[in-house]
Formats: structure tokens, C-alpha cells, sequence
């Protein structure tokens, strides 16, 4: 049984890397968010509007506890989802806890071209996302830390590096080139 869980900020690349990492695995991918969004037939940026943020908080556990028990799998969580509850220590118990890390000034590049529609950024000048991210990040950055491995991935900017990045996560995860992943 195998599954592997991706944290970090919001911007780090943790889709892109879990479903490349998935395919490259065999493995079945899940982003939270869009599990959530599925679940309730919803968006994100619609509960949020409509609950607040600890309405969606709730909501990201209980859809957290339903798909961190799938077998064989690698989860994308949001950014925020380890940083509430005892979402963090839930998932190590579980999972091979991966943190995503990434410099500030990047996440803001990534987030600036995203399509995504980020509630907790919306409407924000280039100066403010930079000034948020860097105090969130900081106040975010315990919890990330406790996940089992980190992977800096600040140079993630073309396909090559993402191919990259999956060699690397591979090797931080103990995983050998053609052979099934070692899990908890
Ligand atoms: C959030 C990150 C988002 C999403 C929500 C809140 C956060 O996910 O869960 O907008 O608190 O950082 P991504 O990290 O996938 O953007």
C-alpha cells in the first residue's frame, strides 16, 4: 500500500508535481481541492464566500479524512490544510509526508499567473501578495517543517525541471527507478 501526501504554499507546484509524480508512480492522483470541489459540487472560492474560512476549514478536514484513507495514491493537499486542527500529525500517520518548499518571491510569480481563483489572495496589488505570502509563509513554515521530507523546488519553471523534481522526490522518498514506492 502506498501513499504519498504533498504540502506546502499555495503556488508551489504541489499539482503539477503529484499528478506527474502519480503517473510516473502508477498511482492514482488526488488534488484536495478538487476533491472538495467534486464533493460539494461547489468551488472553493464559492465556500469561502458562502462559510467563511473556518466554514471551509471544517469542510477540508472531513474531505481530508475521506481521501487520505485511499490506498495506492498520491494526495495534493491545499496550502493551508496542514496548518489547521491536527491535520499535520493525521497525515504523518498515514502518509509519506512530503513539504514542497519554495522562496517567496516565486510562489508570488507562480500565483500572478495562475488561473486559479485564490480566495485568501484575491485582489491583491504585486506588493501586497509579496507581503502576505512572506508573513503567512512565516507563520505557516511549523507546520510545514513537520512533514517527513522537504524538497526545495524554487527552480521549478519548465518541464525539465519538473522532471527533475520527480527524480529528486523519488530519491528523497527511497523509491529506485522502476520500482514500487516504499510506504507506510
Ligand atoms: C489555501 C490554498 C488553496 C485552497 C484555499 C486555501 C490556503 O489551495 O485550499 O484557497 O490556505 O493556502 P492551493 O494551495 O492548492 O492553491
Amino acid at each position: 500500500m502506498k501513499r504519498i501526501v504533498l504540502i506546502g504554499y499555495m503556488g508551489a507546484g504541489k499539482t503539477t508535481v503529484g499528478r506527474q509524480l502519480a503517473l510516473d508512480l502508477g498511482l492514482n492522483f488526488y488534488d484536495l481541492d478538487w476533491y472538495i470541489e467534486m464533493r460539494y459540487h461547489t468551488t472553493v472560492a464559492q465556500i469561502f464566500a458562502e462559510k467563511g474560512e473556518e466554514g471551509f476549514r471544517e469542510i477540508e478536514r472531513n474531505m481530508l479524512h475521506e481521501v487520505a484513507e485511499f490506498e495506492d495514491v498520491v494526495l495534493s493537499c491545499g496550502g493551508g490544510t496542514p496548518c489547521f486542527f491536527d491535520n499535520m500529525e493525521y497525515l504523518n500517520t498515514l502518509a509519506e509526508t512530503v513539504y514542497l518548499k519554495c522562496a517567496p518571491e516565486v510562489l508570488a510569480m507562480h500565483l500572478k499567473m495562475g488561473k486559479v481563483e485564490r480566495p485568501l489572495i484575491k485582489g491583491k496589488s504585486d506588493e501586497e501578495l509579496l507581503a502576505y505570502i512572506k508573513e503567512s509563509l512565516a507563520k505557516r513554515e511549523p507546520y510545514y517543517s513537520k512533514a517527513k521530507h522537504v524538497l526545495d523546488v524554487s527552480l521549478l519553471d519548465n518541464y525539465e525541471k519538473i522532471k527533475t523534481t520527480i527524480k529528486l522526490l523519488k530519491d528523497t522518498l527511497g523509491i529506485e527507478e522502476g520500482k514500487a514506492p516504499l510506504c507506510s
